[in-house]
């Protein structure tokens, strides 16, 4: 399984960038993806898929995203955990995943079973999340992400999920950096995101470590004042194609 968002559906777009970023993403893979029928896994609420100029097939595990994908996609979306999908071998010519690996427990399984539905010599494409350039801000909110993610720090970065590709028949084509997210936001206005338990890295948090690690960030946040910090957000991707054996 993964984390689901049905939780956060309803404001997702707002607070993610909405079919502006899905359009950036589309535009992004494109290049790497072959013609003929693609795979979205995670798809949540069809921003990136809705953005493609090919035909997608979206699965995802949380039925509240699904609703709003459905109104961008049609019937092109199915409720379904990545690891078991419900097609056939072989009948994607590729398929890609946004925002999604860092959140799943079993990457092994879900990369064998996307090796299982695409065609041989077909491409999927992984896009991690973005991860901040160190700046003011990030000098301040770091330390309580660390300390929160602990262990699942960099679970989708290619360096970790290369091997296990590979080992699911999956080869490594390429890693590529993706273009830069920039915007300008005051210590304030983070610290209200992280007040409105947008990451779900704060969603099933208990209140003691809320009180313990996170209020003390709101505090130097608000301290830090309305300056604008320009902040710069990178990604990465990961070009996979299936063996032919
Ligand atoms: C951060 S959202 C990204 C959604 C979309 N790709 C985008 O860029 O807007 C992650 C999505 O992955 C879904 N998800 C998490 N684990 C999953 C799994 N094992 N199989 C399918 N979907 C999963 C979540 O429900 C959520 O909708």
């Amino acid at each position: 399984m993964g984390i689901d968002f049905s939780r956060i559906a309803d404001r997702y777009d707002e607070s993610r960038g909405g079919s502006e970023r899905g359009q950036r993403f589309a535009a992004e893979l494109a290049p790497h993806l072959p013609p003929g029928l693609l795979l979205e896994v995670g798809v949540g609420t069809g921003v990136v898929a809705a953005a493609m100029r090919q035909p997608v097939i979206g699965v995802d595990i949380a039925a509240g995203m699904l609703k709003s994908a459905r109104q961008r996609l049609g019937a092109r979306v199915v409720r379904s955990d990545g690891r078991g999908l419900p097609f056939r071998d072989g009948c994607f010519s590729g398929g890609y995943a946004v925002w999604v690996l860092h959140l799943v427990e079993d990457q092994a399984g879900l990369f064998s079973e996307v090796r299982r539905v695409l065609a041989p010599g077909g491409t999927f494409v992984i896009v991690n999340i973005n991860r901040p350039a160190p700046d003011d801000l990030d000098a301040i909110l770091k330390p309580m992400y660390v300390e929160l993610l602990g262990d699942r720090d960099g679970r989708d970065l290619p360096e970790r999920l290369a091997p296990l590709a590979e080992a699911a028949g999956l080869q490594v084509k390429d890693v590529l950096a993706g273009e830069p997210f920039r915007r300008e936001v005051s210590g304030p206005e983070e610290a209200d995101r992280i007040e409105r338990r947008e990451g779900a890295i704060f969603w099933d948090l208990d209140q003691d470590r809320w009180r313990e690690l996170v209020e003390p960030v709101l505090g130097r946040l608000r301290a830090f004042g309305d300056r604008p910090v320009a902040r710069e957000h990178h990604h990465q991707l990961l070009v996979l194609e299936r063996r032919s054996r």
